[in-house]
């Protein structure tokens, strides 16, 4: 791995690249919202520029990346500059606390969860699960042209372990083919997407496995693209409106 730093420093450097690509899923945050029930409070972890926060409830935002919170809109919900794993509020403040597309960059993610169970009576967190056998394949990105993804879970606690520590179900969410938040796996059935510079620095993965796997990673998919072996690997994909990717629904 070319880049071990901690997610905030992370942030910092590849952060600006992110508003490009990166929004609201509505269907995604129709999953989140329901899952917040009703609560009023809700306080957002990893919060970055805003993404998936409620427009209807009464939102705290947690960030501690300076080059992501300088991104939030005009009109964000206040946010605070600390991490996950140290919340700076007392026990119970909130009704809720979520966190989208975080928890795979908190050095410590038992204890931030802990510390979102801590300050809130109900946790909702969207995470990816390498949890089940065979999760490499699920994606043909990471099974035929970036093995390297699979590196950066290395030593990293797994979801279901994690749902357990905090006793909390995990619900699948399937990815739209046409999701509107650029995360990895969004692009599925649009793989052009990914020879598209823009669309790779908004995804910290990209950076993360280093020049070189990106660099043989996009030559071999710009390869298969143009030689139709991309579309004759992948020809079960063409008919499907959502795929099971490992995207997950944490609630406690
Ligand atoms: C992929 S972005 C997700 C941002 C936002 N939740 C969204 O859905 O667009 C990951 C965010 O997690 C933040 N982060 C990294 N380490 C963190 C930690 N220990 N605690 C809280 N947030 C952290 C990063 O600074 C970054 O803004």
């Amino acid at each position: 791995m070319q880049l071990e730093v901690a997610g905030q420093q992370l942030y910092d450097t590849i952060g600006s690249a992110y508003p490009a690509t990166r929004r609201t899923e509505p269907r995604i945050a129709a999953r989140i919202w329901e899952a917040l029930g009703d609560a009023r409070t809700v306080l957002n972890v990893g919060a970055g520029t805003g993404s998936y926060e409620p427009p209807d409830r009464e939102v705290t935002a947690v960030e501690p990346s300076e080059v992501m919170r300088a991104q939030r809109p005009a009109g964000a919900a206040r946010c605070v500059a600390a991490t996950a794993e140290r919340l700076p509020f007392a026990d119970r403040s909130f009704d809720a606390a979520m966190a989208v597309s975080t928890l795979h960059h908190w050095p410590d993610p038992a204890a931030g969860l802990r510390e979102m169970q801590r300050v809130a009576r109900r946790v909702v967190v969207f995470a990816y699960d390498a949890s089940t056998p065979g999760w490499l394949d699920r994606f043909w990105l990471t099974r035929d042209y970036l093995p390297e993804f699979a590196d950066l879970l290395t030593g990293r606690p797994s979801l279901a372990d994690l749902a357990q520590a905090i006793g909390g179900r995990v619900e699948p969410v399937p990815v739209p083919w046409d999701c509107a938040d650029g995360f990895f796996e969004a692009y599925w059935r649009r793989p052009e997407a990914y020879l598209e510079e823009h669309v790779r620095r908004a995804v910290s993965v990209w950076t993360t496995v280093g020049p070189q796997a990106e660099r043989r990673a996009v030559g071999m998919l710009r390869d298969d693209l143009a030689s139709g072996r991309w579309a004759e690997r992948n020809r079960d994909l063409a008919h499907l409106d959502a795929a099971e990717l490992g995207l997950r629904l944490l609630v406690a």
